[in-house]
């Protein structure tokens, strides 16, 4: 198995896709940029700069589109435009939007509908009553016409093409319930540029789920497979016979990726891309505690994120990914050696005492923070 690690955006000062929907670079835009990057050396830093600058920008979009999506009628798509009908910024399959709720809420989702229709976004959300309330207030806060702060797009979970980055031959998709909304946008990508691709999609029951009208309209190379019919999928069943140089494309839950991942040890000639939708479980984690600035001091377990555990006495701690790289719940540790566990702050913020209590810990057994 090769298993890359994605990086958390798209290369900011690569050429745009093709001018005319297809998801190969536009010969025309590749040959543009190599002029402007040859003739104009600050070409690619002014445009990386500007890129960055617009994805971290909140814009005001409108909610134009509510559409149940699947018929447990627990998954919603929710589609926004720009308020004056303009263009948005383009973006490729795997990116996400990070959206702010009325109630400060931030929270991720994929993008999930046709990257060349550039007036629109489409994200989709299944709404979890135990889950952190994001989705909830999703489901029931927002109606068209209201005006949504987004950021974004941004992408962790990039589609490398074979003959356009990747040296796979073939591309084997596998989505589980909601975990669909990243692998859509893939779909239509490998089979506008004609990929041998297949796709295994699986689902407690047909009414589960989400858009099984967009995938089965690719025929046979779709296999739904529902756990109330044929019981919960072995890593062999997603899988499926896995030709030499298969890139495989994953979203699901953490277990169903584990499973994915053992399978293909001893398989070299297989790449492994995977987006989680919860959580990562902690790994090599020791107990500790958090000391905050009212003197309340937290204990933090084993097998628990810092996150988690001010959540219990702080239920407001801004959150979004839960993975280490929105950045949200960065907080600003005054005592106390940290764990970093990270890839996106930089020195200069680490030196600065910041901590990503999602996923990093104390190097110790105790840490103060500034909250
Ligand atoms: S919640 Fe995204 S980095 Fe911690």
């Amino acid at each position: 198995m090769n298993h890359l690690n994605h990086p958390h955006q798209t290369p900011m000062t690569s050429p745009p896709p093709g001018l005319h929907g297809r998801f190969k670079h536009d010969p025309l835009m590749v040959l543009a940029t190599g002029v402007l990057k040859a003739w104009f050396p600050l070409w690619g830093l002014v445009s990386r700069d500007h890129q960055v600058e617009s994805v971290n920008r909140v814009k005001q979009l409108r909610l134009v589109g509510r559409d149940v999506v699947a018929e447990d009628e627990d998954v919603v798509a929710f589609t926004f435009a720009d308020p004056q009908g303009g263009e948005l910024e383009p973006w490729f399959p795997g990116a996400h939007l990070d959206v702010l709720l009325p109630s400060g809420l931030m929270r991720e989702y994929s993008l999930c509908g046709d990257p060349g229709e550039r007036k629109t976004y489409r994200i989709a959300v299944r709404r979890i009553p135990d889950g952190g309330g994001g989705s909830k207030e999703m489901h029931d806060v927002l109606n068209i016409g209201d005006l949504v702060g987004i950021k974004g797009p941004r992408n962790a979970f990039p589609l490398a093409m074979p003959g356009f980055g990747s040296g796979a031959k073939h591309l084997r998709f596998i989505a589980a319930g909601i975990g669909i909304t990243p692998i859509l946008p893939m779909l239509a990508a490998a089979d506008r540029v004609g990929l041998d691709w297949s796709m295994l999609y699986s689902g407690r029951s047909l009414a589960s789920i989400p858009f099984r009208d967009e995938v089965t309209k690719y025929g046979d190379r779709v296999t739904i497979r529902t756990d109330d019919e044929h019981g919960l999928p072995t890593a062999a069943d997603l899988l499926g016979p896995l030709p030499p140089d298969t890139a495989v494309y994953t979203c699901g839950p953490v277990p169903m990726l584990e499973s994915i991942r053992r399978e293909l040890v001893g398989r070299p000639d297989v790449e492994l891309h995977y987006e989680r939708f919860s959580p990562p479980p902690v790994e090599d984690g020791k107990p500790f505690t958090i000391t905050l600035k009212s003197g309340e001091t937290i204990g933090v377990a084993a097998d628990e994120t810092a996150l988690s555990a001010l959540l219990k006495s702080r239920p407001h701690t801004p959150y979004s990914c839960r993975q280490g790289f929105c950045g949200t719940c960065r907080v600003r540790v005054t005592d106390g050696e940290i764990d970093h566990r990270d890839s996106l702050l930089t020195e200069p913020e680490r030196a600065d005492g910041i901590m990503l209590a999602c996923i990093s810990r104390a190097a110790g057994d105790h840490l103060a923070v500034d909250l």
